[in-house]
């Protein structure tokens, strides 16, 4: 059933909808939706979660979530018809009897179903099996899955095995949010667009690559998820290897999710591994100590709320990552992600190679090459160093390093940048999967994982500690400056 703007109306039901990331992301971004008049008149948004709420308590839990997560303010007309949709469901999530009420609810109106599923991923299986036997999935369903999906290439299998029993692979959306960030989707617009980056973006000019994701915050009360997973499988195995595969894969055919998805897959697969043989050349893991940040003293990784004081998971991650392929052999990666370091920051930098010749001896000894750097946030943007003369009368050809600035926020001043789950939902609803991650891409994403976390614990190693507030160990320098290159700060 789709309005005059075409759009579909579907029963949204959020599984774990008292969670963190239905109050901070997902709650808000439906709210957004529906301000732009992007959701049908006849949508719902049905909390699934285990506590005995009532309906009221599920408006009065959202009141208060879009007020502290929606930066703009809220307003009052949209706010009334927003909390109109909302409807509450209590679930016990492995009781197979307990969605026959949730069936009495989705029935009221027949629509289309968006499942969302923000629980543990090891109960994405009961909540599938549970659907089905209450007579809940249809061909035109879909189906929603947060990451991690499982803790390695076995685990995540035997996930995507149960809800594939019942949802077909065009149902399903992994959900990996850098995919729907502004500024990670301009990159096919960079690399695809302009020919001038079309034609250079290879071996041949590029002599290597840096991807950071620094994070100033730490655990956040997540202690117990987080120390399970660590930053390579919360952020190395899925953010940054989606980014790579963005910015080295081959164009795609068209725009098609599985013309993408095909290209993604073959950088991933292309992957050199890292092994228990050269696990220490290749990869640093870190894990801060208590440190500052913004001038406030902060605890030590071990020193968190709820911490096992003899943890060895890493909050801190670098790679040097190879892609064994015709366009990419001999081009180092290097990737960096942490948390607690100095800010939210991440960028790209493609350091191009340097000029063969220099002609400009006499003024400028050493020619510096050039750099795109691709902000991803905050302050998004794309920006290019060049070299320029410095005007004026003299013979001798003063040069300037200078930078071309493409800033989101002053060139687009009037368009406010999109949060990643605003698109990722609207997208769902629409029933387009380009930017979600198929299984193929997710497993051969855990092997290449697999390997470097295998490798980290059979050399027995400890994390490396750094400060909260610095830029991660002192190996992570060396790790770089091994191949006579240092990070961009
Ligand atoms: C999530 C990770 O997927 O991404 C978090 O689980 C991390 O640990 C977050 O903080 C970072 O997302 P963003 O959009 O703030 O860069």
């Amino acid at each position: 059933m789709k309005n005059a703007q075409g759009n579909t109306a579907v029963d949204v039901v959020l599984f774990g909808a008292l969670g963190d990331l239905s109050r901070r992301k997902l709650l808000p971004a439906l709210y957004q939706l529906d301000l732009a008049g992007l959701l049908h008149s006849d949508t719902r948004i049905i909390g699934v979660a285990r506590h005995d709420y009532s309906d009221e308590d599920f408006v009065s839990f959202t009141t208060e979530n879009l007020n502290t997560f929606v930066k703009e303010g809220i307003n009052e007309d949209v706010f009334k018809r927003f909390v109109a949709r909302l409807v509450y469901q209590q679930l016990d999530f492995k009781e197979t009897e307990s969605y026959g009420a949730l069936a009495d609810v989705l029935k009221i109106k027949n629509c289309e179903h968006m499942y969302y599923f923000s629980t543990p991923p090891a109960i994405y299986g009961d909540i599938t099996e549970g659907l089905y036997n209450a007579g809940l999935i249809n061909p035109e369903d879909r189906v929603v899955m947060e990451k991690p999906i499982g803790h390695c290439l076995e685990s995540s299998k035997v996930i995507n095995d149960m809800v594939s029993k019942h949802f077909k692979e065009n149902q399903i959306y992994r959900i990996d949010h850098y995919l729907g960030k502004e500024t990670v989707l301009n990159l096919l617009v960079l690399r695809f667009g302009n020919s001038l980056f079309t034609n250079n973006w290879d071996r041949n000019y590029i002599d290597h690559v840096q991807i950071t994701v620094a994070e100033s915050v730490g655990i956040e009360g997540r202690w117990g998820f987080y120390d399970e997973a660590g930053q390579m499988r919360d952020m190395v195995q899925n953010h940054l290897l989606q980014v790579l595969s963005l910015l080295a894969m081959e164009p795609p055919a068209d725009l098609s999710a599985d013309s993408i998805r095909d290209e993604k897959l073959k950088v991933i697969k292309a992957l050199v591994p890292i092994t228990r043989q050269n696990v220490k050349e290749k990869t640093v893991r870190g894990q801060y100590t208590e440190g500052f940040l913004g001038g406030q003293a902060v605890p030590g990784y071990l020193d968190e709320e709820g911490a096992n004081k003899s943890s060895s998971t890493e909050s801190f991650v670098a790679i040097k990552a190879e892609i064994d392929n015709w366009r990419w052999t001999g081009v180092p990666f290097y990737l960096r992600t942490g948390k607690r370091m100095p800010a939210k920051h991440s960028e790209i930098v493609i350091h191009f190679k340097e000029q063969p010749h220099n002609i400009f001896k006499d003024s400028y000894e050493d020619l510096p090459a050039n750099k795109l750097t691709i902000r991803l946030q905050p302050d998004e943007g794309v920006e290019l160093q060049v070299l320029n003369k410095i005007p004026g009368i003299a013979s001798q050809m003063n040069i300037h390093e200078n930078k071309l600035d493409l800033s989101f926020s002053e060139t687009y001043e009037d368009e406010r940048v999109v949060d990643a789950y605003e698109r990722l939902m609207l997208e769902v609803i629409n029933g387009n999967q380009s930017l979600f991650v198929r299984r193929d891409e997710v497993e051969a994403a855990w092997t290449w994982a697999d390997s470097i976390i295998d490798a980290w614990s059979a050399s027995n190693d400890k994390p490396k500690p750094y400060a909260a507030g610095s830029w991660g160990p002192v190996s992570s320098i060396s790790l770089i400056a091994r191949d006579d290159r240092q990070w961009v700060e």
